[in-house]
């Protein structure tokens, strides 16, 4: 991706539907042999991935594209027999495929699930889904790098998993949705307990709830789950991207400019938008003809003010803005201290935002930046999805021209990002790499 830094964005950029909703309720297709609709999913390498993986399992899937093509429809349908197993290839490409894993015990009571191996951003393991899952009376054993697990027959001679009384050591949001799936066939009452209050698993627990699952508690930290003996089809619309949403409200207030955001969910976004009207950018919301909407302003030679954030679980900061905001951050004036505290290793993009001009010096888990610092343009590296997105904000800023390299990370996660920021004004263009 080549970049020509210093235009303003001006204009209306439509958020796509989320990545990180859609590949749960993706997973959830598996619970039932009726059809399952999902629409508003983004069109990104990710969702193929998750498709590619439920064709493994034996599910019939058709994608259909939306006239400007950022969007699909998924038309699915899980009524083949096969071997319940998720290979290391496509495992390897998407750790999400591991949420497959509760829903193929809870409907089939087998599942060979590729372990997903190492990460970019950090050690991630799957302990807290295996344990939960186990719990439930799963039989896990690892062997030639798969998750093997079984369900015991139950009195009936079904395989089925029981209800538990769950209260999770940390935060994480897949065991979350993984437990929850699982939950929704088992036999008896679950309570998870601590649960991951993203409104990813809202969406989730809205579609399991159309399917004809019983959840009490979506939205908060303690989710009650009647499990019922089979679900049904469904048809559903999965909720905006917030990170999609929260990269382009970052990516104005670095550049400049004034963008309305359409078919966006403010309250999801809620804590960054604090933190931006904090540094100096004007933030409106209205409702549109498509849904709300956020206006985001910050004229050209406004000075914006540094700002500390900190990330944590929602409604908190999330760890997948906080790249894109240390490169909003990097034009700021003073000093902002920004502290990852749910992946371990996820700075690699100061590295690259240094050799673009950042002042910042990592200490642990704590980034410093010091602004405004003059950015000039060069070849950086992509390292993961949300580094990528850093790298292009700060193009956009950078004096003269940046290339950002092995943008296949930004495919897997972001629908027509050039386009979307071509038609507010950016001077970047796609010169290599495939599309999605
Ligand atoms: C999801 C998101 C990802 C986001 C992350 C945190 C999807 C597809 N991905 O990832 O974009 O950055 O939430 O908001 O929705 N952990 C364990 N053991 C486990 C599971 C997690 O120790 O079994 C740790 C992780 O290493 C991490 C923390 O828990 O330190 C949170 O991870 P988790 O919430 O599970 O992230 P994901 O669901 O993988």
């Amino acid at each position: 991706m080549i970049i020509e830094g210093g235009n303003a964005l001006e204009g209306r950029i439509r958020v796509s539907g989320a990545k990180n909703a859609a590949l749960p309720c993706l997973a959830a297709a598996l619970l039932t042999e009726e059809p399952v609709t999902l629409s508003n999913l983004p069109a990104v390498a990710d969702i193929r991935t998750m498709v590619k993986v439920l064709q493994a399992l034996g599910t019939g899937a058709e994608l259909t594209p939306s006239a400007e093509g950022f969007e699909l429809t998924a038309a699915l349908r899980c009524d083949q027999p096969s071997e319940h197993k998720a290979p290391y290839e496509l495992v390897k490409t998407m750790r999400a495929s591991v949420l497959v894993l509760g829903p193929l015990l809870a409907r089939f009571g087998q599942a060979t699930v590729s372990l997903p191996g190492g990460c970019a951003i950090g050690a991630r393991p799957v302990n807290l889904h295996l344990e939960a899952l186990g719990r439930m009376g799963a039989r896990l054993d690892i062997q030639h790098g798969y998750i093997l697990g079984s369900v015991p027959l139950n009195e009936k001679g079904q395989p089925r998993l029981k209800a538990i009384d769950h209260t999770f050591d940390m935060v994480s949001v897949g065991a979350t949705e993984n437990l929850l799936m699982a939950a929704a066939l088992a036999e008896g009452t679950t309570i998870i307990r601590n649960a991951a209050q993203e409104p990813e698993i809202g969406d989730l627990a809205r579609l399991l709830v159309k399917m004809g699952a019983r959840i009490e508690g979506i939205d908060t930290a303690t989710l009650t789950v009647e499990g019922v003996d089979r679900l049904h089809g469904a048809e559903h619309a999965v909720i905006p991207d917030r990170i999609e949403a929260g990269t382009y409200l970052c990516a104005v207030a670095a550049a400049g400019g004034d963008v309305v955001l359409e078919r966006v969910a403010p309250d999801h976004v809620r804590s960054l938008l604090e933190l931006l009207e904090r540094a100096g950018c004007a933030i409106t919301e209205r409702i549109g003809q498509d849904g709300p909407q956020i206006r985001i302003i910050r004229e050209r030679g406004q000075k914006l003010r540094s700002k500390d954030a900190k990330t944590v679980p929602f409604p908190g900061f999330p760890t997948d803005l906080q790249a894109q905001f240390m490169a909003v951050m990097t034009t700021a004036h003073g000093i902002s201290v920004i502290s990852e505290h749910i992946f371990e290793n996820r700075f690699q993009h100061a590295m690259e935002l240094e050799r673009l001009g950042a002042n910042l010096r990592i200490d642990g888990p704590t980034a410093i930046v010091a602004g405004p610092a003059p950015l000039t343009g060069c070849t950086v590296m992509a390292t993961d999805l949300r580094a990528s997105a850093a790298l292009v904000i700060a193009g956009l800023v950078a004096e003269g021209k940046t290339t950002v390299d092995r943008i296949y990370h930004l495919d897997r996660g972001y629908a027509g990002l050039e386009k979307k920021l071509q038609a507010v004004g950016a001077r970047i263009e796609r010169v290599g790499g495939g599309r999605v």
